[in-house]
């Protein structure tokens, strides 16, 4: 409906934290334009290809102790797994077969000298073994500023840092109080992310206990502000095995979150244009066309799941996680994706962004 008030919001050059809100908090016929109206913008920023990053879940150890996550240390209901360095190998080489372009290598966090200079390898072997053709991107949690340096010299050039909620006090409440667990240290990790030369990316749950629609509008001008490459965001789900998680959760509650996860991915896009945002896969668990969903709101990324198949039980962070199916050379559909309408996929190629050569010309 032309005319209308969200009509004159979207319409604006530059939007402020009332302008946010006033999007986050619409009617769902007003939502639709605000939709419309990123998968326009995303079409005209970064065209309308959807690329892809094969994901590689690579150990599911991890230090950390996060309440609202399945992988975290305290929970004993999970068999802990490290993938073998050729089965990561194989994982990388059928992404290269498939053409995907990128993977993503993820994995609980571990600082030890093992697991530090296990990654270098593998960083340094997948770009030999494809020719320098891979795109790495690292999502390997808070490290050193040596070890960052290291892996990108390796060859990774991107990497992904959720601050998982860019408010101090609500991060607070969803965090042990501990040294492992501080905001600050968070923040100033990703800083040196960014300082050390990777495409760099950022995210929060949506829908977090305590969580208000005022710290979702500071995510949006927290990433904003940060100047990010890349984002990467989903709904908070209970795992039954977590603090946060253990009193269930409702469906409705579940849909909320979604239809909230949408408007925040295409707020992001009206505001930061040109940068990658994932559709996760947090998405597609509420909601089985949930990752089309989040591309038909502006996204332009899907990570399909290479871990093999045996593993994957191990890296539930929350509950339903689906992604069984195998993916392989007979089985592209294994992706369980399809296409939304005036899209392509985007094989062949890193995916990067026309921000990130932008940040780095300052122009
Ligand atoms: N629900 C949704 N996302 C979660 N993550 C961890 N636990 C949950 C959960 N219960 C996300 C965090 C983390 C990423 C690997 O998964 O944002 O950064
Ligand atoms: Fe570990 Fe990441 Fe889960 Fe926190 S969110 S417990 S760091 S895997």
């Amino acid at each position: 409906m032309m005319g209308s008030a969200i009509a004159s919001v979207l319409d604006r050059k530059d939007h402020d934290r009332s302008d946010i809100l006033e999007m986050l908090q619409c009617s769902e016929e007003d939502a639709h334009q605000l939709y419309r109206k990123a998968a326009a913008v995303r079409n005209r920023s970064v065209g309308k290809q959807v690329f892809l990053r094969g994901l590689i879940e690579y150990s599911n150890i991890c230090g950390k102790n996060c309440l609202y996550c399945g992988v975290r240390r305290d929970n004993q209901k999970i068999e802990r797994y490290t993938l073998s360095r050729e089965e990561v190998l194989e994982a990388a080489m059928t992404a290269y077969r498939l053409n995907f372009g990128s993977i993503a290598i993820q994995s609980g966090e571990n600082s030890s000298k093992v697991f530090v200079d296990t990654i270098e390898n593998l960083v340094t072997t997948i770009r030999e073994m494809t020719g320098g053709k891979m795109g790495i991107t690292l999502s390997l949690g808070e490290q050193s500023r040596e070890t960052y340096q290291r892996w990108f010299d390796a060859g990774a050039h991107r990497y992904l840092l959720r601050i998982e909620a860019s408010s101090e006090a609500l991060y607070r409440r969803v965090h042990p109080d501990d040294d492992m667990h501080r905001y600050k240290k968070r923040l100033e990790c990703l800083k040196i992310i960014q300082e050390t030369g990777y495409q760099t990316g950022t995210g929060v749950m949506v829908g977090l206990p305590y969580q208000t629609m005022s710290d979702l509008a500071d995510d949006i001008i927290f990433m904003r502000d940060f100047d990010i490459d890349m984002c990467g965001m989903g709904p908070f789900i209970e795992h039954s095995d977590t603090p946060l998680g253990a009193r269930g959760t409702d469906n409705l509650f579940l849909r909320e979150r979604f239809n909230l996860t949408l408007r925040m991915i295409a707020i992001l896009r009206i505001i930061m244009k040109d940068i990658n945002i994932v559709a996760s896969t947090a998405m597609q668990t509420i909601d089985p066309a949930g990752r089309e969903k989040a591309i038909s709101c502006g996204a332009n990324v899907v990570m399909p799941n290479l871990t093999p198949a045996r593993f994957r039980a191990g890296y539930q962070i929350y509950e339903g996680k689906p992604g069984y199916r195998e993916v392989n050379e007979s089985n592209i559909s294994g992706l369980n994706f399809d296409l939304i309408p005036g899209t392509t996929l985007g094989l062949g190629t890193w995916g990067d962004t026309p921000h990130f050569g932008r940040r780095l010309t300052g122009k």
